[in-house]
């Protein structure tokens, strides 16, 4: 990462921070590691990104309907999917520091200051991805420990090459359920929602009456004991996840896979966030379940990142828990009279991840000086009107004079229909400057003239221009700017 773009992530850190978006989780106690708490802003942001999922995924689409399963699931869950037994990243330790990384970001990070030599270093930071990437998919352990040492891979807290052999490791959390403390009442926080859909899947079908190709859709918490979770809520031990599993017939995956493969990146465009923002990213490795895979990556300022997966996840999941329950798992597809286990693409995203995609992408600070004036800056949030937290804010522009009434009517007729904010304290420029750096995109504020003509000034939060509107205007052309 340069310094420019580190500067920009720590400057977002701090902004989320300062306007109520994203508190570090238990501050009073010094935090708890990779763990976050949302503020009013942000939880209201993060709220509208769901929605504005869930929306399209559901009500846009007459074949998907949404669930909302349970954390905690039957402990079996995790044996069928293959979580207890594969859920595990190769890991590496330094005896020096002390240290634990993930063999895979520890080599990713010498590419990088590779890559940071020129045109020499970025052929060999090519040539040690390469190689990485070929022992991964083969699981080669012993390889990859060859591969750090010959590199002279150093730790950086210690700065020696003094490791560990490789070592796998669980993600899952685990905890106890009734007051026995035996195996038997090991239970796990779900690592991933999508367990949740499988094992519903009949009762859906059923209830739901739903003929293939359908989905089913839920967003909920999912925890996994990361062990590298330095980046803010990039890589978080508790997160939100928004999964829909996409049920079709067995032979029919690569064009569902095609389909929703551009679908999604759609979606992400559908917010206005330029394209080239975006990239996709073929799996080399593939997960214990997937038959092809890949991630949708958008550029944060510490990289091209993943903040989607699309997996085609054949029957495994439904065929294991069919094995593991014995409780038949088939579809009777009357279009060609044949049972079988559906196949399953799946789309999931990180919600927090998509909301750390949306402030990198809306945190801007604007130079505002003029030619021969005082130094000017503002710090704007350009948050998409759909997703922004407060759409509108009413500002009189003094505290009297019968403003404040005219303004409080306006709240009365806008707030039942989006997110509105009322302020009348301090000077409307300092106001204005607030309502950017949290995002809204419309700020109207009644001055004397309003109670002339009933018109008021409706201020753009993106290019700052101003217009005049009449009092009865304002709902509509709100209404028809945020959708
Ligand atoms: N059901 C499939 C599944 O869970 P994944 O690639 O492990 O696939 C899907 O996770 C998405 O969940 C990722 O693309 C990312 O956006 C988000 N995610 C995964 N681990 C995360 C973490 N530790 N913190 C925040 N988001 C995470």
């Amino acid at each position: 990462m340069s310094i420019q773009d580190n500067n920009r992530f720590q400057a977002i850190i701090s902004h989320a921070k300062e306007y109520g978006f994203v508190f570090q989780s238990s501050e009073i106690y010094d935090g708890l590691s990779a763990v976050y708490d949302y503020g009013p802003y942000g939880s209201e942001l993060k709220k509208n990104i769901r929605d504005y999922w869930w929306k399209s995924m559901t009500q846009m689409h007459d074949n998907i309907v949404g669930i909302d399963a349970a954390i905690f699931m039957h402990p079996t869950t995790w044996k069928a999917s293959g979580h207890v037994d594969n859920f595990s990243d190769p890991m590496i330790d330094n005896k020096d520091s002390k240290k634990r990384y993930r063999v895979d970001h520890l080599i990713e990070a010498h590419a990088d200051k590779l890559k940071e030599k020129g045109a020499e270093g970025e052929g060999q930071a090519a040539a040690l991805l390469d190689a990485m990437d070929q022992l991964l998919a083969k699981e080669d352990f012993a390889g990859l420990k060859q591969l750090i040492d010959d590199n002279k891979i150093v730790c950086s807290v210690s700065e020696t090459c003094n490791w560990t052999d490789i070592r796998q490791f669980n993600l899952m959390f685990s905890t106890e359920i009734g007051s026995v403390a035996d195996d038997a009442s090991t239970i796990y926080l779900r690592p991933e929602t999508a367990q949740g859909i499988f094992v519903n899947f009949l009762n859906v079908q059923k209830t739901a009456r739903m003929k293939i190709p359908f989905g089913i859709a839920q967003t909920g918490k999912a925890f996994r004991n990361e062990i590298v979770a330095r980046q803010f809520i990039f890589r978080m031990r508790e997160f939100e996840q928004m999964e829909m599993q996409f049920f079709i017939r067995p032979g029919t995956q690569k064009e569902w896979y095609e389909y929703w493969k551009e679908t999604r990146l759609k979606w992400h465009l559908s917010l206005g966030i330029p394209a080239e923002k975006y990239r996709y990213h073929d799996h080399v490795k593939l997960a214990h379940y997937a038959d092809a895979a890949l991630d949708i990556e958008y550029e944060f300022p510490i990289g091209f990142k993943e903040v989607e997966g699309i997996h085609s996840r054949t029957d495994y999941d439904l065929g294991r828990h069919q094995q593991f329950s014995n409780k038949k798992l088939t579809y009777f597809d009357t279009e060609i009279n044949q049972h079988y286990v559906p196949y399953v693409i799946e789309t999931s995203i990180g919600l927090d991840r998509m909301f750390l995609l949306v402030l990198s992408h809306a945190y801007d600070e604007e130079d505002l000086t003029k030619e021969g004036g005082p130094k000017d800056s503002r710090v704007v949030l350009r948050i998409p009107p759909a997703i922004a937290p407060i759409k509108l804010a009413v500002l009189p522009l003094t505290k009297k004079d019968g403003l404040p009434e005219i303004a409080r009517q306006i709240m009365d007729d806008c707030r039942p229909h989006f997110r509105c904010f009322y302020e009348e304290k301090d000077a409307i420029g300092r106001r204005y400057r607030r309502q950017d750096a949290i995002g809204t995109p419309f700020c109207i504020t009644v001055d004397h003239q309003t109670k002339d003509d009933g018109t008021v000034t409706i201020r753009h939060r993106d290019s700052m221009l101003q217009e005049r509107i009449h009092i009865t205007e304002i709902r509509n052309k709100l209404a028809h700017e945020i959708n």
